[in-house]
Parts: C-alpha cells; structure tokens; sequence
C-alpha cells in the first residue's frame, strides 16, 4: 500500500509540473482527484487492515489527496496568469513599422515634373554617361570653348563621360520625337566642383524643351511664370536677366524673389531680393543644325534647373550636403506623405 500511493504520488507530481496549458490541467484534475483517481481503490483497501493501521492509513490517504488537490489549485492560478498574458490584447494601440521615406530632392522633383506635366509636358529621360558630342559639341560648345572649363567632369573611356548637365538629352529628343513637342528631362549630373554648402559632384536638374513653328520668349516667361506661381506660391515674381548659354540665343538666368525678406534684401538673398533657380533661352539654330532639324523651319525654348538648390529654397535648407550625409533624422522630417 505505502508503495503504491508513494507512486501515484510521484507520478502525480511529475506529471502536474509538465502541464503547461489548462487543458493538460484539467486532464490531470480528473486524473488525480476526480472521477478517475484510485483514491477509492486506496480507501477500499483499508477493510484489510486492522483498526490501528486503518487510522493510520486513512489519515495519510487523506492527508495526500488534500495536498494534491492544494498543488492543483496552485498550479491553476499559475498557468491561469500565464495564459492570461499571452493572449493578444487587440485594445493596445499597434506597434507602428518603421517604413522609409521620399527623399526631399526626389520628392521636389517629383512635384516639378508633376506641375510641367500639368501644362501638358511629358516626362522624358536620357543616359547618365554620355558621349562628348552630346554633352558638349551638339550643344555648340567646341573642343577648346571656355565653356567647357565652367563645366569640369568625370571623364570615362575616351570620349565618352559622366554628363554635366541634362541639355544633351535635348538633342536625344530631338532626335527622337517630331515637333512640335514639349519635354521635361530629369536627372543626375556629374561635375568636378568642391563639395561646399552650395555645390555637390553629383546633383539632379530638370531639362524643359518645348520644339515647335511659332515659340518666343513670350512663351518662355508665361510657362516659367505659372512655374514659380504654382511651385513657390502666388505672391513670389520672377525675373529674367540676360545670361549666357553657348546652346540657346538669347539666354537667361531666371531668378525667384526671396521668401524669407519677401524682395526687401537680407541674408538669405545676400540683400539682393533674388534668388536664382535656372538658365533658360531659345534654342540655337546651331543646336537644331546637330539635331538634323532644319532651323528654318523650328523655334524653340529650353531651361534647366538645379533640383538641389529648389529644394533648399523651398525648405530652407542651408547645406547642400545635408543631402547625401544619410542623416535619417534630417531626412525623414520630409516624410509628409
Ligand atoms: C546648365 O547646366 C545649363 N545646361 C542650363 C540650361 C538648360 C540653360 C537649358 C539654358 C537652357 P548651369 O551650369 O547654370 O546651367 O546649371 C544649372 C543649375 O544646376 C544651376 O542653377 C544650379 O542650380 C545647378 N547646379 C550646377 N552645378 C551644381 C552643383 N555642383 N551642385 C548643385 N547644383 C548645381
């Protein structure tokens, strides 16, 4: 007998302490002190015995079923608050995925494009290496012209390299597409200028060309006026001084009156009242000869703007480099989607 219930009580304690769900918990219930316990096996067995022996074993019969039934109860308050945790509590608020953001010069692209597209513009694109006759003598800028110092690259294999500016892709559309037409070009460019708070190797611009019988600078000042209205706001002007542009006659550098003085002067426009933000002009014949248009026969207008530097103005941003430092602190402040 004594051997027998030392079993069934070690079994007993095995066996609660594996249980790890209320359902093992309730299996073991019946087992040990239910309908299935050999408890009344144990207590018929006591008939065999004598009186004294009979007190004995009845008291520890009962002494034992008291405490599995005391195990058990402990053992359900614990699987109880265990159980009690696990489960999904969909009240909490959700645990919020960390997902990347726009990078402001692409988001400010985008918006550029979004607005030329409105004014009926489609958005074309031109490769990143590029030949010299594209980049340079297609647009009227000759082998020993000046104007190719004021652009300095990354040259590749032997008359090939990294464009300085999205203008070749004029000529590549041109080549592309009959007039009339209106395109706007996006892309990096590559020059070898210092990396500073207004310069980067690398930077986008956005080429505009519009080919077709009848353009002036009438149509220039009227698409870059709607231009700077929609992107900077209705109250900023826009002026056109006269520039100089090997590729376009005459030629313009188009400036945007300051946001933070309003026109007055002050630091931001180094007290000019004027921001500049691209060169435009009307393409030169010379340009239309390459392209194998016959110039007689075309007008056109061109710009190209610096994306970097619209992005800085719009936001106030005054480092260029902050860009390309991969700051995510600086960068997902523009995450405005
Ligand atoms: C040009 O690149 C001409 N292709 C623009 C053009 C197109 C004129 C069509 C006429 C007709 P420019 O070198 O000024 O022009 O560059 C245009 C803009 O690119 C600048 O106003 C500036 O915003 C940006 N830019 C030029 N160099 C850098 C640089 N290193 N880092 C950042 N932005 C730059």
């Amino acid at each position: 007998m004594l051997q027998e219930l030392e079993e069934y009580w070690e079994s007993f304690q095995e066996e609660i302490q594996k249980a790890s769900t209320l359902s093992d918990w309730n299996y073991l219930k019946g087992k040990y002190v239910g309908k299935k316990s050999r408890w009344g096996e144990f207590l018929a067995k006591l008939k065999e015995l004598s009186p004294e022996e009979k007190r004995v074993w009845g008291k520890k019969i009962n002494q034992l079923k008291k405490e599995m039934e005391e195990l058990l109860e402990e053992r359900y308050q614990e699987l109880l608050s265990t159980e009690e945790k696990s489960e999904v509590d969909i009240t909490l608020p959700g645990k919020k995925g960390w997902s990347g953001s726009f990078h402001p010069v692409l988001l400010t692209r985008d918006w550029i494009l979004t607005i030329f597209q409105s004014l009926g513009f489609r958005v074309e694109e031109g490769p990143e290496i590029e030949t010299e006759f594209y980049n340079f003598e297609a647009l009227n800028i000759p082998p020993d012209h000046p104007a190719r110092d004021d652009q300095d690259s990354f040259y590749l294999a032997p008359g090939y390299l990294l464009r300085t500016h999205t203008s070749p892709a004029q000529i590549r559309v041109m080549e592309k597409l009959k007039p009339p037409f209106k395109v706007v070009v996006p892309g990096k460019c590559y020059r070898r200028d210092a990396f500073d708070a207004t310069h980067s190797p690398m930077f986008h611009q956005i080429e505009g060309l519009v080919v077709a019988r009848d353009i002036s600078m009438g149509d220039l000042k009227g698409t870059l006026e709607t231009f700077v209205r929609r992107f900077f706001g209705e109250e900023r002007k826009i002026r056109f001084r006269p520039g100089y542009f090997p590729f376009t006659e005459p030629s313009a550098e188009v400036d945007v009156s300051c946001g933070v003085c309003g026109g007055k002067g002050c630091r931001s426009c180094g007290y000019s009242g004027w921001l500049e933000i691209l060169g435009a002009g009307l393409v030169h014949p010379q340009v239309f000869t390459h392209a194998g248009y016959d110039s007689q026969d075309v007008r056109g207008f061109a710009f190209g703007l610096g994306v970097e530097r619209i992005t800085m103005l719009k936001f106030g941003i005054k480092d260029i480099r902050w860009f390309w430092e991969n700051d995510v602190q600086f960068l997902e402040q523009f995450n405005i989607f």
